[in-house]
């Protein structure tokens, strides 16, 4: 391998979204290193163990050390804590694992010859304005989760317009597929209604199941921001990837049933979903218009919801029912606070 290829940086390497760019990159032939710690992400995602590092951001001084080493050129940024609904439960969790370790890296990468990061936002930054939402909106996140995500979006600004490196912001939107943690009762939809049925049991569904999402397939998603990060038109562009075709979390729950049973008609009662209150602040019709992506990066998303299931089915089913890992406890609680975690029923 080449020593004058840029030296990568990707951070949440061992999560979902972080380790398919990772091997992209790899199969690339760069020269690609990952940390994570271990706190959402399985070494069973690593594919490069000799490049991998376990390194939790948010200590400052552990991440100064690693990156004073590295001295990565671009940054790929996943580390986080994503669990958006949670968010108003573990506030200082969404503040410390995004806003602060987020600035634990980017502060030490800036001394060592940053050239380029590329930061993965999130949909939740425009809270509840009219669907669907574009890249030009102003910033209006409702939950904890999405300001600290319009904060590290605000911050990679200035500090590129101080210090000069580039940037490019992407905002995914429901990205599921193989390796998304089945074990996080608190995020991933479309994992968490598998893994139940993995375990024989039934789903819930917050409020109406009304609410709207356009779920993204993770091979739509993860070669998008690859081939972001290495065009110069979208340098200092805010760039929404993800599926054009909203669904209902009703329609999207008969999908995977019809996927597990072949027949709506197969499904045993029990396992019918049950419905529980909604949960605080839970943003009803969310999902994103592509058209900068479009632009930029030729982006059509390909892989439809039932074709998608069905190959992530294939991969739960592969690798097995996950136990669900529950918080020893939330930072605060409320009576709003979904039954489903406090009595852990999922
Ligand atoms: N999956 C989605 O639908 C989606 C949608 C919008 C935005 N995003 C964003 O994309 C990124 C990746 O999401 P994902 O779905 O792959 O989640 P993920 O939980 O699978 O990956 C995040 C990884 O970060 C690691 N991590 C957390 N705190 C860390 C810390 N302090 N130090 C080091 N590593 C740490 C976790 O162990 C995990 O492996 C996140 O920034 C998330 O906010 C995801």
């Amino acid at each position: 391998m080449s020593l004058n290829k840029p030296k990568i940086l990707v951070t949440g390497s061992a999560g979902f979204i972080g380790s398919h760019v990772y091997d992209l990159l790899f199969n690339m032939g760069c020269r690609v290193y990952g940390v994570d710690d271990l706190s959402g992400g399985f070494m069973r995602n690593v594919s490069q163990k000799k490049f991998f590092t376990k390194l939790d951001l948010r200590d400052r001084i552990k991440t100064a050390n690693y990156i004073a080493k590295l001295k990565p050129d671009i940054i790929f940024h996943f580390a986080a804590d994503a669990t958006e609904g949670r968010s108003q439960f573990t506030p200082f969790s969404a503040i410390d694992r995004n806003i602060v370790a987020y600035i634990n890296l980017l502060v030490p990468a800036i001394k060592h010859g940053l050239k380029k990061i590329i930061l993965t936002s999130s949909m939740s930054v425009y809270g509840a304005q009219q669907v669907p939402f574009r890249e030009s909106m102003i910033p209006q996140p409702e939950d904890i989760y999405g300001i600290s995500k319009m904060s590290m979006e605000k911050t990679t600004h200035v500090l590129s317009d101080v210090y000069g490196f580039k940037y490019v912001i992407i905002r995914p939107h429901n990205v599921y597929g193989p390796r998304q943690n089945l074990s996080d009762p608190y995020r991933n939809v479309v994992g968490i209604f598998i893994n139940s049925l993995l375990h024989g049991r039934n789903f819930y569904i917050y409020g109406d199941g009304m609410q709207k999402r356009a779920f993204s397939y993770i091979d739509d998603v993860a070669p998008a921001t690859v081939k972001a990060a290495f065009k110069k038109e979208c340098e200092g562009k805010i760039i929404n990837i993800g599926s054009d075709k909203p669904v209902t979390l009703k329609e999207l729950a008969e999908i995977v049933l019809k996927t597990f049973y072949g027949d709506m008609k197969n499904v045993p009662k029990t396992i019918l979903p049950k419905n529980v209150p909604d949960r605080p602040r839970e943003v009803k019709y969310a999902y994103c218009e592509h058209k900068v992506a479009e632009k930029l990066l030729g982006f059509r998303p390909k892989v439809d919801l039932s074709n998608g299931v069905e190959k992530m089915m294939k991969w739960a089913k592969s690798i097995g029912k996950q136990p669900f890992f529950y918080l020893k406890s939330l930072e605060l609680e409320h009576p709003k606070t979904p039954k489903t975690w406090t009595e852990k029923l999922i």
